[in-house]
C-alpha cells in the first residue's frame, strides 16, 4: 500500500467509524422524521371491521353527494364509473365466473369486504392530491354516497361509526379466512384492543 493510499484510507476509517450525533438521540434512532403531537394524534384513526376505531362524527348521503361532486366527481367519474381514478361501483358477481371472456370487474362495491376500509381509504388518501383534507362528517357522508350509488345503503342512510360497521358489504365472503393464527392474529386479539368500541360500546 502506497503512502498516499494510507492517507487517504486512515480519514475515511476514521469518518466511518465515528458515530453522527443523532444516533445518540433515542427520540430520533434513525435521523429522521418527528414525535408526532397530541394534535396528529388525536386525528389519527384506524379503525377495525367492527368499528373500533372509528372516529365520532357523521353524514348523509346527500350531504356525500356534493362533497363526491366537489373533491372526487373530476377523477371518478359523475356516475362513479372511473377515469383517472378507479371506478368505484359496478361488477358486482363478476369476480367468480365460469366464463373465460368475461373479465372480473374490481370495485369497491363487487369486492371491498368492510364498509369501514372505505372510510379508512378515503379518509387517508382522498382526494388524491390533498389527503386527510376532509372533515370526519365529510369522510362519512361520501362513504355513504359511494356505498348508496353502489345500492349497498338506501338514498336516505345516514352513516356513525356504528351504522358503518353494521353495513354488509357484498363481498364479505368471498374471501379465504389465512390460515395462520400467528401471523396474522383474529380481531378480537388485535392490538386495536384498547380502543374504544364506538360500535357496541359494552
Ligand atoms: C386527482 C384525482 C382524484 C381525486 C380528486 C379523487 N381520487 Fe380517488 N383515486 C384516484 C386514483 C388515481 C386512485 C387509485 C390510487 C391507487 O391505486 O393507488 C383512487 C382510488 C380511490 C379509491 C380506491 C378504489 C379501489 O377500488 O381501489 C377510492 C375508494 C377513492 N379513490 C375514493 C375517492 C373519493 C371519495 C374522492 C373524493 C373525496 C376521491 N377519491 C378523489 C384519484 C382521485
Amino acid at each position: 500500500m502506497s503512502i498516499t493510499t494510507k492517507r487517504i484510507l486512515l480519514p475515511a476509517a476514521l469518518i466511518l467509524l465515528s458515530t453522527p450525533a443523532w444516533a445518540d438521540d433515542p427520540a430520533q434512532p434513525f435521523g429522521f422524521g418527528t414525535t408526532p403531537t397530541a394534535d396528529e394524534l388525536a386525528r389519527f384513526s384506524s379503525p377495525l371491521p367492527d368499528g373500533r376505531g372509528l372516529p365520532a362524527g357523521s353524514g348523509s348521503v346527500g350531504d356525500g353527494k356534493v362533497v363526491y361532486e366537489e373533491q372526487c366527481q373530476a377523477c371518478h367519474g359523475q356516475n362513479l364509473e372511473g377515469g383517472i381514478g378507479d371506478r368505484l361501483i359496478g361488477g358486482r358477481g363478476t369476480l367468480v365466473n365460469d366464463d373465460a371472456t368475461k373479465k372480473p370487474i374490481k370495485t369497491v362495491e363487487s369486492y371491498w369486504p368492510y364498509a369501514t376500509t372505505l372510510f379508512d381509504y378515503i379518509k387517508r388518501s382522498m382526494p388524491f392530491t390533498a389527503p386527510d383534507s376532509l372533515s370526519n362528517d365529510q369522510v362519512y357522508a361520501v362513504t355513504a354516497y359511494v356505498l348508496s350509488e353502489a345500492k349497498i345503503v338506501p338514498a336516505d342512510a345516514t352513516l356513525d361509526a356504528k351504522t358503518l360497521a353494521a353495513v354488509q358489504m357484498p363481498n364479505r365472503d368471498g374471501f379465504i379466512p389465512d390460515p395462520r393464527p400467528d401471523i396474522f392474529p383474529s380481531v378480537a386479539d388485535s392490538p386495536h384492543q384498547e380502543l374504544k368500541l364506538i360500535a357496541n360500546p359494552e
